[in-house]
Formats: structure tokens, C-alpha cells, sequence
């Protein structure tokens, strides 16, 4: 732990349980609640949905594990950190690139989440008001293009999501992130519990139909597109490939365990998913909503069904509670290796690092909510700003720093010690490096190459 004597020494998690439920906190978000249902009902349900878990397994984890491995050799930022491991295993500086890509890309995520963000903070107001009571979707179809439409109303919310991300971020790893994971992490857990009881209570047979259509293995529906989605969305959903997991290995003791910690964090960002989307699509089916019906699945569709229930109103403003700190979880973390950059790097304290990176990205915020309205015809690729960031991040920048990731660890480190470090056997170690010398590589490839042809 930094001591107040030792001032130059670099911060650290004050327990293995603050990590575990910052890296937690940090993947599981609007990932989750957000991002996932929608994707698995855009894309034919079950075939999505249990590609993602093999890759959130076989690929992710792994990777996970490579990105707190090199983090807690580097003990710096993700771009000094990589710089200063590939020199010492006697390689390249160029492997900065790695961490460059990755703090440029949490970077670009945080300017659009936290709009996202934003509009989950003002869906707890509106649902507290009765905005939602007796609606049908006409209406709240049309509250949310309302809403899309009014940049000053957007414009006020990421600022205040923008500005709590920085003012938990200001407070520093231990006092901040770590203290913010474990008051939000519990609640968080409850509240989802509650929510898929009340889903099962009132929704009836609809629970069935949310099951099969959720867990119904259906390969056929399983194409590039899908696999380069679910790939890119195992990468986004554990916070890995951007130099957020590399940075809060960098704060990690010696004595930590990774890879059962990593197991860990994986089961529980996976049961998040698959419990959000047992809370949410029995509500769509009971109330004949359409499941692939996008971004805007729970903000238009939810609310319908909120509205017409028995404590509706009350299950909604715990919903939009829940995504709330969901989000501010993931986005103290995205946040967090450009502070650790510049706090590193430049003469700025803590406090100032964050005012800076946080003014840019809120900048930065302003485009994609522009994406919504005025800039809607602004277009690049046929994606506007916010659909081209999403794109760029997700499909694109955190494949291939993953690709990186696994590279570097798998070829470029002495396996070795890699071996003792992980504590694993003669057996399991071959099967490490089974998936991360040849499998991984070689399946984001194709993945990528496929999924960007198609
Ligand atoms: N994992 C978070 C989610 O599921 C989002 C997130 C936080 C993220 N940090 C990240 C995504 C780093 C990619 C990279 O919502």
C-alpha cells in the first residue's frame, strides 16, 4: 500500500477482494446490461450467445491473465509498461504500440459511454416521475427520439456522468476506484437478483421462452458477422485490449493469484450478462416487444413493460439505478490509464491529470451526441460518429491490441517464469500454451479478417 512516507512509490490495491471487485466493476457495465441483450437479440438469440461464452473462456480469459501478468511487471502506465517489459525480455520498444492503441482506445470508448451513461442517469428520473406509467411504444418510442433529438437535455447528462467518472477517478486507485467497486459491486449484485425475480414473477411462460431463446443452441444462425461481434464484444464486455486491465495489474501485489482471480472476474461478468438478459427478455416477450430491435432495446422496449406492470414504476427506477453504476464502474476504469499517463509522464498531479483527460473526452462526448441530431447525416462508411467509434473500438482496435497482448506474452516472454507464475503444472501449461501460442493468434485472425470482408 502507499505510505505516506513513500511518496514516489506506486499506488496499490489494498486487497486482493478490492482487485477483484475493481476489475469486476470495471467489466462488468452497459456491456452487460446495455450492449449484450440487444446483440444477442440482433443476432438470433442462443447461436450469439454461446459463441460469446466460448470466447469469453478460451479467448478471454487468457488474455485477462496476460494483460495483469504484464501489468504487475511493468508497474507503470499500459505504453511505459510495455515498453519497459519488451526491453527487458530483449525485444523492441515498438511493443509501446500496444499500449498506445490501447490508451487511445479507452480513450475514444469513455467519449461515447458516457453518453450512454448519461441516459441511464436520466432514465432513473424519468421512470421516478411516471414518465413511463401506461405507456405503449409508440410513446416511449417517441420519448426516446425526443430525447435523442435534444442536445442541450444529452448534453447536461454526460456531463454529469462525465463529471462523477472524474470525481471517483480524482480520489485515487485505493480511496476512489477500489472504494467506489466495493459499495457499488453488492448493490449491484442484489438489485439484478431482484430484477430477474420479478421478471420470473410476472412474466410467467414468457420466462420459458426468454430461456430457450437465450440458451437453444442454433448454429445456423452463426455467420462472420456474428463470430466477429461476439469476439469483439468478449473483448469489450472484460474491459480487455485497451490497457485498462494491464494499468490495474500495475497496481497488483505479487501475491495475487491471476489465474484464479481472472476465473473469477469471467464467471461474474458472464453471469451478469446472462442474468440481465433473464431479466430483461421475459419482459419483452410477455409484452409481444420485438427482442432485436437494437440500441434502443431497453430505453424504448423496457419502459413500455415497466409502465403496464403491478410496481412497475418502482422496478424501473431500480433498473435505470442499476445501469447507472453498472456504467460508473467500467467508466472510472476506462478513465483511468490516461490518468495514469499523464500523472507518470507529466508534472501534473492526480488531480489535474484527471480535469485534463476528462475535459477531452467530454469534448470528444459532444461529437457523438451531435451523431444523434444535428450530425445525424454525417457520415463516414455509411456509421455516423457514434456508430464508427463503437465500430473502430470494438471491432477493430481491441482484436488486434489483443492480438498484441497474446503475441507479446506467448512468444516474446520466457515461458518460464510465465509457468511459475501462473503455478500451473506440466498438463495445464501445455494446454496455456496450446491456446495462446497457436489457438488465439490464429482464431482473432480469422475472426477479423472474416468478420471485416463480409
Ligand atoms: N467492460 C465494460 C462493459 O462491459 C466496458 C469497459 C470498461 C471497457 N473498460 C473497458 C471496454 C475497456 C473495452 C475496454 O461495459
Amino acid at each position: 500500500m502507499s505510505t505516506g512516507t513513500m511518496k514516489k512509490s506506486h499506488s496499490q490495491w489494498s486487497s486482493r477482494m478490492g482487485f477483484m471487485l475493481a476489475a469486476a466493476g470495471s467489466a462488468v457495465g452497459l456491456g452487460n446490461i446495455w450492449k449484450f441483450p440487444y446483440m444477442a437479440g440482433q443476432m438470433g438469440g442462443s447461436a450469439f450467445v454461446l459463441t460469446y461464452l466460448l470466447f469469453m473462456f478460451m479467448i478471454g480469459l487468457p488474455i485477462l491473465v496476460l494483460e495483469w501478468l504484464i501489468g504487475r511487471r511493468g508497474q507503470k502506465n499500459p505504453i511505459h509498461t510495455m515498453e519497459d517489459v519488451a526491453v527487458a525480455e530483449g525485444h523492441s520498444k515498438s511493443w509501446r504500440w500496444v499500449g498506445i492503441i490501447g490508451v487511445l482506445g479507452s480513450f475514444l470508448i469513455l467519449s461515447f459511454y458516457s453518453v450512454i451513461g448519461g441516459w441511464a442517469t436520466d432514465y432513473i428520473f424519468l421512470a421516478a416521475q411516471g414518465t413511463f406509467e401506461g405507456v405503449n411504444g409508440e410513446v416511449t418510442g417517441q420519448i426516446f427520439t425526443d430525447f435523442l433529438g435534444n442536445v442541450n437535455h444529452l448534453l447536461t447528462w454526460h456531463t454529469v456522468f462525465m463529471f462523477a467518472t472524474a470525481f471517483i477517478v480524482a480520489l485515487g486507485v485505493g480511496a476512489g476506484l477500489e472504494r467506489a467497486c466495493k459499495v457499488m459491486m453488492p448493490g449491484l449484485g442484489i438489485l439484478l437478483l431482484i430484477l430477474v425475480g420479478y421478471a420470473a414473477y410476472v412474466s410467467g411462460p414468457s420466462f420459458g421462452q426468454a430461456f430457450r431463446f437465450l440458451f437453444t443452441p442454433d448454429f445456423s444462425a452463426i455467420g462472420g458477422t456474428a463470430m466477429l461481434a461476439a469476439l469483439g464484444h468478449a473483448f469489450f464486455s472484460l474491459s480487455l485490449g485497451m490497457g485498462i486491465m494491464m494499468a490495474y495489474g500495475s497496481y497488483l501485489g505479487k501475491d495475487v493469484n491471476l489465474l484464479s482471480t481472472a476465473r473469477t472476474v469471467v464467471i461474474m461478468d458472464v453471469i451478469v450478462a446472462m442474468l440481465s438478459g433473464l431479466a430483461i427478455f421475459p419482459l419483452v416477450f410477455a409484452n409481444g416487444l420485438e427482442p432485436g430491435s437494437g440500441p434502443g432495446l431497453i430505453f424504448v422496449t423496457l419502459p413500455i413493460a415497466f409502465g403496464n406492470m403491478a410496481g412497475g414504476t418502482i422496478l424501473g427506477v431500480l433498473f435505470f439505478i442499476f445501469l447507472t453504476f453498472a456504467a460508473l464502474t467500467s467508466s472510472i476504469s476506462l478513465l483511468e490509464p490516461t490518468v495514469e499517463l499523464l500523472e507518470e509522464k507529466t508534472r501534473m498531479g492526480r488531480k489535474t491529470a484527471t480535469t485534463v483527460s476528462s475535459l477531452f473526452i467530454w469534448a470528444l462526448g459532444i461529437a457523438c451526441i451531435l451523431a444523434f441530431n444535428e450530425w445525424a447525416d454525417i457520415k463516414l462508411f455509411n456509421k455516423n460518429i457514434f456508430d464508427l467509434l463503437d465500430y473502430l473500438t470494438s471491432k477493430i482496435m481491441l482484436p488486434i491490441t489483443g492480438l498484441g497482448t497474446v503475441i507479446f506474452g506467448a512468444w516474446m516472454m520466457k515461458q518460464d517464469l510465465i509457468r511459475k507464475e501462473l503455478n500451473l503444472g506440466p498438463f495445464w501449461f501445455s494446454i496455456w500454451t496450446l491456446l495462446t501460442r497457436f489457438i488465439i493468434p490464429v482464431a482473432i485472425v480469422i475472426i477479423l479478417v472474416f468478420g471485416l470482408i463480409q
